[in-house]
């Protein structure tokens, strides 16, 4: 049931404070938060104790979870992380390794790749396998040791929005419980613990951005190609933002890390090509600002999310979009908000399927 609104995506979009309090719920107040993964207890304090490093397996939009996971996993704790699209980890010998932990990302459970994916691996050595799935009686489910749920409910628009950003919700429940492992974390997992209860009321603040998003949507409209920048965990943001683009408004978009900008893809920009930067920190938009100007000197047209205390003003070329200061665990599930915003007006304007966007699928479950 559409309610009020035009299509399930938008539908979607604007049920996100509930997925992600839905996926928090009961979490966030735990003392050991790995007590949110369902599977044998036991084993997992087991599995837990004997951790050496964490493999990240998923496709598509479940895979831009997982690389942002990656910053998250290999900044505070001190467990490497490897994230690889399954349709290559399946194909593909890997060196056996101690101690690893298996988490397959997927909204459905059911992605043909990431189930083949999930078999090789129990073919050969490994610690303990663990899903991150909407889908509680899904294959994946079934199949892993261990899983923790998000609670995003049935996800309808192919594009997947509120499942994503659930995700990463659940990403961080399990950095959390990783980084529990030490004592000498403690203080931070609880403060960051904290930090997620603020997010339903975040994602809502940044809905209200939803008009002047929907007003620099226009500027798309007639364009053929987009370039999306992004930094650090941003980067797998702006990744995620390039594939809701590409998926229901069919406009190019390729996703760099802003320092690469200088090693190829500068050739590309020109006035029709609109450059996307997600800059939050303003660490990174120092950096940042520095590959603005280069962009700008050649005629190109930026459109920024930034901080509302950002220090960079709306200028000719330079369009911003304001979001509230957060902590900055939170910063990449917020900014996910505004592009799929942006995607949905673009295809909205363009008059695409926006719910069935063409030669895709909403489970993949064939090779
Ligand atoms: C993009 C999208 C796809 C899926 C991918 C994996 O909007 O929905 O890229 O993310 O097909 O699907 P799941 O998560 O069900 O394994």
């Amino acid at each position: 049931d559409l309610g009020e609104y035009r299509h399930f995506m938008l539908k979607e979009i604007y049920e996100q404070p509930a997925a992600i309090q839905n996926t928090l719920s009961g979490r966030v107040d735990l003392e050991n938060v790995r007590d949110c993964i369902s599977g044998n207890p036991q084993k997992l304090a087991q599995v837990f104790d004997e951790i050496k490093e964490v493999q990240i397996i998923a496709c598509g939009t479940s895979f831009h979870s997982g690389l942002t996971a990656k910053y998250w996993i290999e900044s505070l704790t001190d467990l490497p992380c490897q994230v690889e699209v399954a349709s290559e980890y399946r194909y593909r010998r890997q060196p056996k390794r101690d101690g690893v932990l298996v988490v397959t990302i997927s909204q459905s459970g059911e992605t043909a790749d990431t189930l083949a994916a999930l078999e090789k691996v129990k073919s050969e050595s490994y610690l303990a396998t663990l899903t991150i799935c909407n889908v509680p009686e899904s294959s994946l489910t079934r199949e892993s040791d261990f899983a923790l749920m998000t609670v995003a409910g049935p996800e309808i628009g192919v594009a997947s929005t509120k499942a994503f950003t659930t995700q990463l919700v659940a990403l961080q429940l399990l950095t959390i419980a990783l980084m529990q492992r030490d004592s000498a974390n403690a203080e931070k997992a609880t403060v960051m613990l904290n930090n997620l209860k603020r997010l339903p009321a975040l994602i809502e603040q940044s809905l209200q951005k939803d008009a002047s998003i929907k007003a620099m949507s226009e500027a798309f409209i007639d364009k053929h190609h987009s370039l999306f920048l992004g930094r650090g965990e941003l980067y797998p943001i702006a990744m995620e933002g390039a594939l809701k683009l590409k998926e229901i408004s069919y406009i190019h978009a390729e996703a760099y890390p802003a320092g690469e900008l200088k090693h190829g893809p500068l050739a590309l920009v020109d006035a029709d090509m609109p450059i996307v930067a997600v800059a939050p920190n303003t660490r990174l938009l120092e950096k940042l600002k520095s590959n603005l100007e280069e962009v700008r000197s050649r005629g190109g047209v930026l459109y920024l999310f930034a901080d509302e205390n950002a220090d960079i003003a709306e200028q000719e070329n330079i369009h911003i979009i304001r979001v509230p200061e957060m902590p900055e665990s939170l910063v990449p599930i917020v900014y996910t908000i505004p592009l799929q915003l942006l995607s949905y007006h673009v295809a909205v304007f363009k008059g695409t399927d926006v719910d069935k966007p063409r030669n895709l699928a909403k489970s993949v479950t064939v090779e």
